[in-house]
């Protein structure tokens, strides 16, 4: 088969992690007999410097013909890069959330899993590292804070921020939906995260997430607080199957799920609509400090490919082909320097999209 996919590069880290995505997808097509032809598309800092805004109609209009989206990371350093100076619209981030927003992109997946190779680099004590733990972050990525209306005024003389928390029972409704159906196909286990001790919103997502789970009696369902569940991620992540939250606190959690599997440069991510059209990413950010120097870590890029080929194209044996790879260089001792251990030897980010791609 052919696939068209967009590739979004975008800055910083991006262009050397996502190379090397398109190099094991390619790998994988020789394999497999399949062709992916990539459209490389703007979009973020080097969308800025090129037309002045960070997400242009034609890169929405070209990723909406494509089969999938491929991207890197978007941004530069806030301190110093001149796009902050840009009002916030126009800056980088804009680019991703109107692009996330444009394409519906409303369930975003981002799975935790602890390699037994990489335990040494898991912050974590080691009788909690040694149970290992294997998650799935379901984080709804089109509603609440981070698309609610927000200003910034003067009232009364004094300077004021809004920004506003709002959902609708048919966007948690969707997400949640989807939340059951991949727990069904994991241990069978969902726990929605809120703030309902405080938040309308939270109270809302409990309503509605409690009706969808009456329609899955097999799923084993809970709740819980979102500032416990930061803290039993560290003490107890073995604990979680599929992890339901709303956006922000989904931000934060996953971040948080990321460090805990060694690093955040292994975690990879799938955004999806309600077809089968997915953008596919690694969770980090565009790390401008070692952009360029070929020492990122691509292995969550990478993975995000076989994201790509499991839910989009529905080639499972491939995406296993991938995943299998990056277990074996992990098995054989090939660290990029982010997951090396002190004293051990790394690899450069182009290595090992090759000892990986060698291994497909
Ligand atoms: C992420 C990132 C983005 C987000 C930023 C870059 C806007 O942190 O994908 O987690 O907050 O969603
Ligand atoms: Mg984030």
């Amino acid at each position: 088969m052919k696939y068209r996919i967009a590739s979004i590069k975008g800055d910083g880290i991006g262009p050397e992690i996502v190379t090397q995505a398109q190099k094991v997808l390619n790998a994988v097509g020789v394999k497999y007999g399949h062709e992916f032809e990539f459209v490389e598309l703007l979009m973020g800092g080097c969308s800025i410097d090129k037309y002045g805004i960070p997400l242009t109609d034609e890169t929405i209009d070209e990723a909406r013909k494509s089969d999938a989206v491929l991207m890197g990371s978007i941004g530069g350093d806030t301190n110093t890069s001149p796009w902050y100076k840009l009002e916030p619209g126009k800056r980088p981030e804009a680019g991703l959330l109107g692009i996330r927003k444009a394409l519906n992109l409303f369930a975003n997946l981002r799975p935790a899993y602890l390699y037994p190779e990489l335990k040494e680099a898991c912050p974590l004590k080691e009788e909690v590292a040694s149970k290992g733990f294997d998650m799935m972050m379901m984080r709804e990525l089109t509603g609440g804070l981070y698309f609610g209306e927000r200003y910034t005024k003067e009232i009364n003389g004094v300077l004021t921020a809004v920004d506003t928390l709002s959902y609708n029972e048919d966007e948690i409704r969707r997400i949640a939906v989807k939340g059951f159906d991949i727990a069904m196909k994991r241990r069978k286990k969902l726990t929605l995260i809120d703030k309902a001790n405080v938040l309308d919103s939270s109270r809302l997502w409990r309503k509605v997430t409690e009706e969808v789970a009456a329609d899955y009696p097999e799923v084993e369902y809970g709740v819980m607080l979102v500032d416990n569940c930061a803290m039993q991620l560290v003490k107890d992540p073995a604990q979680f199957d599929v992890v339901l939250t709303e956006n922000m606190f989904g931000d934060i959690l996953s971040d948080e799920a990321s460090m805990i599997t060694g690093s955040i440069g292994m975690l990879p991510s799938a955004s999806l609509n309600e077809t089968r059209f997915g953008l596919y990413e690694p969770s980090g950010g565009s790390a401008p400090d070692i952009a360029g120097k070929n020492i990122a870590n691509p292995i969550a890029t990478i993975l995000s490919a076989a994201m790509m080929l499991r839910y989009s194209f529905d080639l499972d044996k491939e995406a296993d082909a991938i995943e299998d790879a990056v277990k074996k260089v992990l098995k054989e001792g090939f660290r990029t320097g982010d997951i090396a251990l002190e004293g051990q030897n790394s690899v450069k980010c182009d290595e090992m999209g090759d000892l990986i791609a060698e291994r497909i």
